[in-house]
């Protein structure tokens, strides 16, 4: 078995201020999904890859279409909940955050990364728990989906980037119809051909 975890420990050095994001990720964190926050002095920062034994984001769908809400919420080993998220849709390997979020759960709010409301974000550093449910609204197919959240313990201490099972679009269906529609009419042509 592959090392499973992917244990960092990074130093931030002499920062001045201790200027925090409690209310919320920056901007700045859409792609890397990394907290932003300055720690003052030299504090150690516990950080962990994309694995958890103690976190997982999860959904209980395996496929979506236009329309349809998808619900997904962080599991919690210890049951100490979590402080910080940054929640988005992506495609598997990719960078944006796609489709939109509705009705965020208290101490949360939605922000724009690449479209309106793509994110989830705390708005407090109140505990969450798996009774936060988050809903997804896609507005289009993207295919293959994957539900991407930092979730942080305490300010310090954070997962990056953790994934939950892949869920699959509609866009078979459309490729299938879309086949179906280019059969029809090279069909239509043959026949239209032969007189
Ligand atoms: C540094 O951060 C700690 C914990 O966040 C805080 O208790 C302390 O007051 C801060 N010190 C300074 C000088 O800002
Ligand atoms: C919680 O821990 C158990 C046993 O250590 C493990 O099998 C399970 O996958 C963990 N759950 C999460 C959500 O990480
Ligand atoms: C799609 O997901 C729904 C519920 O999430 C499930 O009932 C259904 O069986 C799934 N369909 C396929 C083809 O996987
Ligand atoms: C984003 O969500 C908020 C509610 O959290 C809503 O008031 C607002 O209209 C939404 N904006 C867009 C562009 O959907």
């Amino acid at each position: 078995m592959m090392l499973v975890y992917l244990v960092t420990f990074i130093t931030f050095v002499g920062s001045q201020t201790a200027s925090g994001y409690p209310s919320g990720a920056p901007a700045s964190s859409c792609n890397s999904m990394m907290p932003r926050h300055k720690l003052n002095g030299s504090s150690t920062v516990f950080i962990s890859g994309q694995t958890s034994t103690r976190y997982s984001v999860v959904t209980m769908a395996s496929n979506y279409s236009v329309g349809d809400v998808v619900r997904v919420w962080v599991e919690d080993n210890q049951t100490t909940g979590y402080k910080g998220i940054l929640l988005q849709a992506r495609t598997p390997n990719g960078h944006s955050a796609r489709g939109t979020w509705r009705s965020p759960p208290a101490n949360t709010k939605l922000i724009a990364c690449d479209e309106g409301n793509d994110t989830v974000t705390h708005s407090n550093t109140m505990l969450k728990t798996h009774n936060d449910v988050y809903e997804w609204v896609p507005g289009k197919s993207y295919g293959k989906i994957q539900f991407v959240a930092t979730i942080a313990a305490s300010r310090s201490v954070f997962w990056v980037q953790l994934k939950s099972s892949t869920i699959n679009g509609a866009s078979h269906l459309l490729y299938s119809n879309c086949n179906l529609i280019l059969t029809m009419f090279a069909f239509l042509i043959t026949a239209a051909l032969r007189y």
